[in-house]
């Protein structure tokens, strides 16, 4: 499968965001991440509804939304008509996954299933075949920054040869720590679809996507 490399715009210049999506695209990135926390599920508060719309109105690039969110349910309709491609929410949230995928893929787009660090892959593998990506946290989600979890590394083994039996197309998202370094290592485990932010953001962007494939 060829690396996606998708641009986490947590560590972008939010005042300059225009210009910050302007170079993601420049720089050869394949997505725009869009992390929307809601400050209980984790311990940290994002953007939301209105600055997607915002993004929306100034890329055409894919825009994959990471809901780190207590209800994702609630909000996958507003996040879908906002302009989201891809909806990804957390198998630890309060919100039933199978009415979570059924909502996402009513409004037409593509549905994400995430864990934490501490959840099992046999957690998700009941939904594996109803969705087109599951991300593997190779962080503890809520902020950017911090350092690649490598005991995570097993688990998008498991996951890529469960999916190599079971439903080939699957993507593997993994978001958290990635750099050329780490990238390696987790595209070796069977990841396919590469989130970065501040490895992209903190200097030549073009060169740093290219490193991570
Ligand atoms: C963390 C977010 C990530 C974050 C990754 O909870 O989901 O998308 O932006 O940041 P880095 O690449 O800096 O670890
Ligand atoms: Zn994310």
């Amino acid at each position: 499968m060829d690396t996606i490399v998708s641009a986490s715009i947590l560590s972008a210049d939010v005042c300059r965001l225009g210009q910050e999506l302007e170079r993601i695209k420049e720089s050869g990135c394949d997505h725009v991440h869009f992390d929307v926390m809601d400050g209980v599920f984790v311990p940290n508060i994002s953007f939301g509804i209105p600055v997607l719309s915002g993004v929306r109105k100034h890329t055409d690039m894919f825009v994959d939304v990471h809901l780190m969110i207590t209800d994702p349910l609630k909000y996958i309709g507003v996040f879908a008509d906002s302009g989201a491609d891809m909806i990804s929410f957390h198998l630890e949230s309060r919100s039933d996954p199978a009415a979570v995928i059924s909502e996402i893929k009513a409004k037409g787009k593509k549905a994400g299933i995430a864990i934490k660090p501490a959840t099992p892959v046999s957690e998700v593998l009941p939904f594996v075949k109803s969705v087109d990506m599951v991300l593997v946290m190779t962080v503890e989600p809520g902020f950017g920054g911090q350092g690649f979890m490598h005991d995570m590394l097993p688990k998008i083994s498991e996951l890529r040869a469960y999916a190599e039996r079971e439903c080939p197309g699957l993507h593997i998202q993994v978001d958290g720590g990635i750099n050329a370094e780490t990238a390696a290592l987790v595209r070796e485990a069977g990841a396919d679809i590469l989130v970065a932010g501040s490895y992209l953001f903190k200097g030549d962007m073009a060169a740093a996507a290219r490193s991570m494939r």
